[in-house]
């Protein structure tokens, strides 16, 4: 005879095994996060700034609400880490307790950018350099935790890193003439060189610790915001001359991971380029594709003005009822179903022009 409380432990070993045997273990290790509000969860709350998104209705359709994510629900990284069989979400740098990071950390930042000075009129933020140096922390840490350099540095040569900065460099930077200066000293192209210049250096400072299995998100169509569109009163088609920029530095984005590829001195290294901007284009070109998804391309889901962009979305504003039917969310961000089309269609190319040369699920087999 079964007793009641082997039963019980039955039912609560079967259940807590359950998802172990259908999820699995994830295919890397750990996974490292870098990157802006696109996938920032939560490490501007306790900074002094105006880019923050603790507060509804951000999180709206979040399992665990407003957390400082700038979107209605999951992220860019947030679906990723689901692909890639995490259990969980990746954890905030900002609020690791430390047993968490062997599995990685987000260390995104809301109005961070390439170039220092971006953003700064919004207040703090942490830019990638500042990034970096969170993550060589965490090396250090993990060097402590695994008993050694070398356990360590193959530890992290297996797991999977995202890069995704330069949209702040142009929406909070370079077009925002008022306030920053480097448009009076760069053309657009010699711009998107400089950006990729100092990209460089920062992304082989990540490869001296450790990175080998690398994803750089490109950028998406910016003209193509709720906010540009409104500040260029352009009656809801998007604004050329900013999506024209943003390809610049795309395409010099993809010749960066050919040349990193391609580098003798980085063998180990596999580097790949995520195509948000054509699918983006593709989306809102064609809204009715993607299963008929989209209804609405050229207005925010949350936010006030033209475009629905001119104010983005405002603590305990009441947003759009349907929000899978929208593209953007608020002013500046993508919803949760514009996020879920991008991550599934870089971590599985369904065209090959998704991802160059590889997509996610290829790179972390290396
Ligand atoms: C650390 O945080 C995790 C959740 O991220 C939690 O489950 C765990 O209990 C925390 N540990 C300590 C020592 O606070
Ligand atoms: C703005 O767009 C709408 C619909 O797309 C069109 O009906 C209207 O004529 C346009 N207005 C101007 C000033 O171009
Ligand atoms: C190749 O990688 C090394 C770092 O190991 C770097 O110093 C060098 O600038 C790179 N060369 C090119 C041509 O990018
Ligand atoms: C693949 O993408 C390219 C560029 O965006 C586009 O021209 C082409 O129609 C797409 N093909 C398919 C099958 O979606």
């Amino acid at each position: 005879m079964v007793s009641f409380n082997k039963l019980v432990m039955f039912i609560l070993f079967y259940g807590f095994m359950l998802p172990t045997l259908v999820v699995g273990k994830p295919q890397v290790p750990c996974y490292f996060i870098f990157g802006d509000s696109l996938v920032d969860n939560g490490n501007n709350n306790h900074l002094v700034t105006f880019a923050k998104a603790k507060y509804l209705p951000h999180g709206i359709d979040f399992s665990s609400g407003p957390t400082g994510r700038f979107c209605n629900g999951r992220t860019f990284a947030d679906f990723m880490a689901e692909y890639l069989g995490f259990t969980n979400h990746i954890p905030a740098f900002a609020f690791s307790n430390g047993s968490d990071i062997l599995l990685g950390l987000n260390y995104a930042s809301a109005a961070a950018g390439i170039r220092r000075e971006t953003g700064h009129h919004l207040g703090d933020r942490i830019t990638f350099d500042q990034q970096l140096q969170n993550h060589e922390l965490t090396v250090a840490t993990i060097i402590d935790v695994l008993g050694g350099y070398d356990l360590a540095s193959t530890y992290l040569q297996k797991c999977y890193y995202h890069i995704g900065f330069g949209s702040n460099d142009y929406l909070n930077n370079y077009f925002l003439t008022s306030v920053y200066e480097t448009s009076s000293m760069f053309t657009v192209d010699e711009f998107a060189k400089d950006l990729i210049h100092r990209y460089k250096t920062q992304i082989l400072k990540l490869y001296n610790y450790g990175a080998r299995k690398v994803a750089l998100h490109g950028l998406g169509p910016i003209g193509c915001t709720p906010y540009e569109m409104s500040r260029h009163y352009s009656n809801g088609s998007c604004v050329d001359y900013i999506n024209t920029a943003v390809q610049l530095f795309n395409h010099h984005l993809k010749l960066l991971v050919d040349e990193f590829n391609n580098n003798k001195s980085l063998q180990n290294a596999k580097f790949i380029y995520l195509n948000i901007y054509d699918m983006s284009i593709e989306a809102i070109r064609n809204p009715s594709a993607f299963g008929k998804r989209f209804r609405v391309v050229n207005s925010a889901c949350c936010g006030m003005g033209l475009n629905n962009g001119a104010i983005t979305c405002l603590p305990f504003e009441i947003p759009c009822r349907d929000r899978n039917k929208y593209f953007f969310w608020d002013a500046y961000h993508t919803t949760e179903a514009a996020n879920k089309i991008a991550s599934s269609r870089t971590y599985l190319a369904l065209n090959e022009s998704d991802v160059y040369p590889i997509d996610i699920y290829h790179l972390v087999q290396l």
